[in-house]
């Protein structure tokens, strides 16, 4: 309820600096030549795989309103975030007016975590979510020191501006935090049944292979443990909706260009989001995976620009 309260701001998160990403992709992805349109809707036949690796490769999925092999939209988004990395926290600030600070907030308070309570934070990046974890035990317990915090992500110049933060954050040396490389969509070091709470903010979409990376963060979690995902959402309410579809097709990626010079990333960023399915249909795949939900499964923020969903292993 707070975040829709307190702002009417719109969208932040994975955004890009200066990149060769459109170089990078020339190779393997022809992009389609129409840009989107302002209403978020990808132009006629931008979906058709254009190159001949596509077409080999019967197994597509969309980068942005492209459609890629599978086998390269890995390579691609980790393009995208090794760039952006060394601005990532601060144009997050710029891309949503400080707004992602306070749905991660949220976030946080609506895990309340306990005093022992063992998070694994995919997809985590520069450590935003769990470092506001950690803040979150030690004023409510006076310590953090018997929480612990694992941060996975795929790309690791993410992870060691997350790893430089805690160092300045005073948890450098600490046992309880954790930075490290892995694959939301096989988490091969995590054991079975062993975190209390799973939380991926502003990563799912970026994923391949949305269904397994839900799958495995059921496999991580022990029974009563809860999964949570901070992600994009539909904005349902046209006049907001609108105003939403014009900052987001105009203004972001005109930022992108501007700040770091980068329109193509800032663009992938827009068009990632509308190619995320809606809260409904994305709560169905949580519900499908086998989390017990409450109510309907996820709190809009924001008019739903941003969605917690959560579930729990029962
Ligand atoms: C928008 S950032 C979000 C970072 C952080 N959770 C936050 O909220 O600030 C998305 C992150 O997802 C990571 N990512 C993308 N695909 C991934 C995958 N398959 N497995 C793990 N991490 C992935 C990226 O490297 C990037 O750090």
């Amino acid at each position: 309820m707070l975040p829709r309260l307190l702002s009417r701001a719109a969208p932040t998160t994975a955004r890009a600096t200066p990149c060769n990403i459109r170089s990078f992709t020339a190779a393997a992805v022809a992009r389609s030549a129409q840009q989107p349109t302002a209403s978020g809707q990808a132009p006629a036949g931008s979906q058709t795989p254009v190159d001949g690796t596509a077409a080999e490769d019967s197994k597509t999925t969309h980068f942005g309103f492209r459609t890629v092999p599978e086998s390269i939209k890995e390579s691609l988004v980790s393009q995208v975030f090794g760039n952006v990395a060394k601005n990532y926290d601060l144009m997050n600030d710029v891309m949503s007016g400080g707004v992602h600070r306070l749905w991660k907030d949220h976030l946080i308070r609506t895990i309340a975590p306990g005093r022992d309570t063992s998070l694994l934070d995919v997809a985590g990046g520069t450590g935003d979510i769990s470092f506001r974890f950690l803040e979150n035990v030690r004023e409510t317990y006076g310590t953090s020191a018997g929480a612990s915090v694992r941060v996975v992500d795929i790309n690791p110049a993410m992870l060691e501006v997350g790893r430089e933060r805690a160092k300045a954050l005073g948890y450098g040396g600490a046992s309880n935090v954790t930075f490290e490389e892995g694959n939301a969509e096989s988490l091969s070091a995590v054991p079975d049944a062993s975190v209390d709470v799973y939380t991926i903010a502003f990563g799912i979409r970026n994923c391949t292979h949305v269904d397994a990376v839900i799958r495995e963060a059921y496999r991580v979690l022990k029974p009563g443990g809860r999964f949570l995902c901070l992600e994009f959402g539909s904005v349902e309410n046209p006049v907001i909706k609108s105003i939403y579809e014009t900052y987001s097709f105009n203004v972001i990626p005109a930022l992108g260009e501007f700040v770091a010079n980068d329109r193509a990333s800032y663009l992938y960023l827009v068009e990632s989001i509308r190619k995320f399915p809606p809260q409904p249909e994305f709560a169905k795949m949580i519900r499908d995976a086998g989390f017990t939900q409450i109510g309907k499964g996820w709190e809009d923020l924001t008019f739903g620009v941003a969605a917690i969903h959560s579930g729990f292993k029962l």
